[in-house]
């Protein structure tokens, strides 16, 4: 009988992940990384991203099999100049990860600031995922090369705009929406493209924001709102995300999986009255 174990080994692929020196990407390297792949991290810092790479090395995750890329996903010749490089060191990618993305624009919908709304759609969905996605659709599909995929790093806020993210919200919810229509456009080249949604997962970010102290663990009286309309009763690790990372990457474990969004968000969005 097929030893299941086998359906998530990501042997012989490699992965990018983009946003690859943020908080989120270390652990999404080192699921793949123990799945047997090869990761490049891309981000546009390259101090951050060796800091990344020597987190991760740190760790005992990876070996030689740690790439980092200096690159701003906003900017397609910077996208396949990367792609270039990493292809050259480590193997073609077959794995894309969206992952850069962020808010930093927080508003009562009145005061919201025109510049900072562009900005963060801007990051979320044209660095995020629009050229990323087309650079490595492009090269794919002339390539021939099938059983590749994009994972796309939506949000809860894709379902339920949060109070004053408005520009994160619309773009979250644009990447859960076009993660559907890629995967009908490019299921005939052998491209799956699906999402995943992070709850609120505790990081370096909105720590101030959730916790009132860390030790003793002490949440905030916004942490505590999360928690208690969380139906797993904690707030998310990043760790929490690796096992999903790895089912969605897998061509013998998903592939028959394409255009969903997979919440990992401890039930949050089953809450009701
Ligand atoms: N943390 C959470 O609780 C949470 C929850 C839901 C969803 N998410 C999503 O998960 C993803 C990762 O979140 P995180 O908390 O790990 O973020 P983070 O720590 O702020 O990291 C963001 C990363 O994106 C990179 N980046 C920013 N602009 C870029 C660009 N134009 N090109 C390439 N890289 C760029 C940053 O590095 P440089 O500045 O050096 O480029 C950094 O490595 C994001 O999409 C976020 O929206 C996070």
């Amino acid at each position: 009988m097929e030893n299941s174990a086998n359906w998530f080994s990501l042997a012989g692929r490699t992965a990018v992940v983009t946003g690859g020196s943020g908080f989120l990407a270390g652990a999404m390297a080192e699921a793949f990384l123990s799945a047997g792949a090869k990761v490049s991290l891309w981000s546009r810092s390259p101090e951050k991203l060796a800091g990344a790479r020597e987190r991760l090395l740190a760790r005992g995750a990876g070996g030689g099999e740690v790439g980092m890329e200096a690159a701003d996903c906003g900017n397609p010749a910077e996208v396949e100049r990367a792609f270039e490089r990493a292809a050259s060191t480590l193997g073609v990618p077959s794995i894309l990860v969206n992952n850069a993305g962020g808010n930093h624009s927080r508003a009562p919908l009145t005061e919201q600031d025109l510049p900072a709304f562009r900005d963060v759609l801007e990051l979320n969905l044209v660095a995020g995922w629009l050229i990323p996605t087309q650079v490595f659709a492009r090269r794919w599909i002339a390539a021939g090369l099938r059983g590749t995929c994009v994972i796309n790093v939506a949000s809860l806020t894709a379902y339920k705009s949060l109070p004053t993210s408005w520009a994160y919200s619309a773009a979250k919810a644009g990447v859960k929406n076009l993660t559907r229509g890629a995967a009908k456009e490019l299921a005939p080249h052998g491209i799956r493209v699906n999402s995943l949604s992070p709850g609120f997962i505790l990081s370096g970010q909105n720590e101030a924001l959730l916790l009132e102290s860390r030790e003793p663990f002490r949440l905030s009286a916004r942490g505590g709102q999360v928690v208690s309309r969380t139906p797993m009763g904690r707030l998310g690790q990043a760790d929490d995300l690796k096992g999903t990372m790895v089912f969605l990457a897998s061509e013998q474990a998903a592939g028959f999986v394409t255009g969903v969004d997979i919440p990992v968000d401890g039930g949050f969005l089953c809450d009701n009255i």
